[in-house]
């Protein structure tokens, strides 16, 4: 929320000539303004081609920053701004991107980081450029056009030049980096890294976890599962700054969204993943993609890369199948048929993901209730009761 002092703060920027430099209201100011100005571009619909879309159509503050609208594939993709336009893959909360390192190549070949599921953007305001020249998303047709459209508006234009001096819209390609600068700081802000879930209030000694959350946030960190060697960034389970992501690579057997395909056009495509990423091209990578937070995860169903699994129940279920082949194994609860084959069978980490035990019904809605403590405060209205 605006103070009423940055409000006036942001006002007095909006008002006054560009160049002021650092005045007003004092060495925050400029950055507190950045911010602001980041909010509001990030939920103005003025930056795509149709008027009618913002970086908040799919990442929706009333909806853990994912998409929550149904799109006519059950939410698993994304429209553009005209209405028709549908990706190829589930939009991601924005909370917490920020926190994700560059991509990054370790001697053993091992990749880690970077943004987007392929991790082909180096950090947000790399990142938020992308969607706004995305002929499938808010279908700008250049730079430029993105600077235009943010010159009609005044207030912009004087919070821009008070930070990045007077010249600025001199350059289009300075002035487009200082937009998306504007929304990586935004991005940076409490509102998208609140770390104030119950799990952050327990750790602060705040309150206490119910039986059901400790007993699954237990089993989570145990051995009897092997979720931490991928969702766990800190080596210490207590660090309190946890997005419950190592940001590391692995092709868990997805099937294909054939669902979804059928309404986009693209059945019979392969997703390459990481593969996918221009920086990368290596076909070992094919079909692996960045492990994601379990932050506010109870909140941005549906599920993986392709949205393919509806329900967190569903999400945890599936690793199953890699530790015990059986006949219950086989189904997928929310189809009633086999999960289908994966959409890139060579390189499924069979190995990685046979370690721990299958976990039965009981266990799993005991990680659920653990993985709810990971919703942050403003969000824990939409958790199911
Ligand atoms: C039409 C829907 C749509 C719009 C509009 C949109 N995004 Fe996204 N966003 C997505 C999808 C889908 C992905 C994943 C794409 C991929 O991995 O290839 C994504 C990925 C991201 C990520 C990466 C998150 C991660 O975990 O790697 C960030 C950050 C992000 N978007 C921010 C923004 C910003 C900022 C804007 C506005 C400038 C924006 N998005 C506009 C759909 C959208
Ligand atoms: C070998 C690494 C690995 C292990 C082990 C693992 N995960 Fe994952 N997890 C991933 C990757 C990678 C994805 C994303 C896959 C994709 O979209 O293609 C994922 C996705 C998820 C998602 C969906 C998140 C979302 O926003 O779509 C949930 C929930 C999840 N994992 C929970 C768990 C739990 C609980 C465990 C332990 C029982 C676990 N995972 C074990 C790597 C792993």
């Amino acid at each position: 929320m605006l103070s009423p002092l940055r409000l006036l703060c942001w006002i007095a920027v909006a008002v006054l000539a560009a160049g002021m430099g650092t005045g007003a209201c004092g060495a925050e100011r400029s950055e507190q303004a950045l911010e602001d100005l980041g909010r509001a571009v990030f939920h103005d619909v003025n930056l795509s081609a149709s008027r009618s879309q913002s970086c908040a159509t799919c990442h929706d503050p009333a909806h853990g920053f994912s998409d929550a609208r149904d799109n006519g594939v059950g939410a698993a993709l994304s429209r553009g701004a005209d209405g028709k336009s549908l990706g190829d893959r589930n939009a991601p909360t924005t909370a917490y991107a920020a926190l994700i390192p560059p991509l990054t190549r370790d001697a053993g070949g091992q990749y880690q980081g970077g943004l987007f599921h392929d991790g082909r953007a180096r950090d947000t305001a790399e990142q938020a450029g992308q969607p706004m020249l995305n002929p499938l998303e808010m279908q700008m047709p250049s730079a430029a056009a993105v600077v235009a459209r943010v010159r009609e508006n005044p207030a912009y234009v004087a919070a821009l030049t008070a930070h990045f001096g007077a010249g600025l819209f001199a350059d289009d390609e300075a002035a487009f980096k200082a937009i998306r600068e504007a929304i990586a700081v935004f991005e940076r802000s409490p509102v998208m890294l609140a770390f104030d879930s119950r799990y952050d209030r327990y750790l602060r000694g705040e309150v206490k976890l119910t039986a059901d959350e400790d007993q699954g946030r237990v089993l989570f960190f145990s051995s009897l599962t092997n979720c931490t060697s991928c969702h766990l960034l800190e080596t210490t389970h207590l660090a309190s700054r946890e997005t419950f992501s190592s940001y590391r690579y692995f092709n868990i057997g997805l099937p294909a969204n054939h669902a979804a395909r059928a309404v986009n056009g693209r059945a019979g495509t392969v997703d390459r993943g990481l593969a996918a990423n221009p920086t990368v091209n290596d076909e070992r990578q094919v079909g692996k993609f960045r492990v994601p937070t379990l932050r506010n995860v109870a909140v941005t169903a549906p599920y993986m890369h392709n949205g393919v699994f509806r329900d967190l129940h569903t999400a945890i279920f599936f690793y199953n199948q890699h530790l015990v082949k059986n006949a219950d194994n086989a189904i997928n609860p929310e189809t009633g048929q086999a999960w289908g084959a994966p959409e890139v069978p060579a390189t499924v980490e069979h190995d990685k993901l046979a370690l721990g035990q299958p976990l039965d019904d009981e266990r799993i809605a005991l990680i659920v209730a653990f993985l709810n403590t990971l919703t942050d405060k403003r969000f824990e209205p939409l958790l199911k009761k």
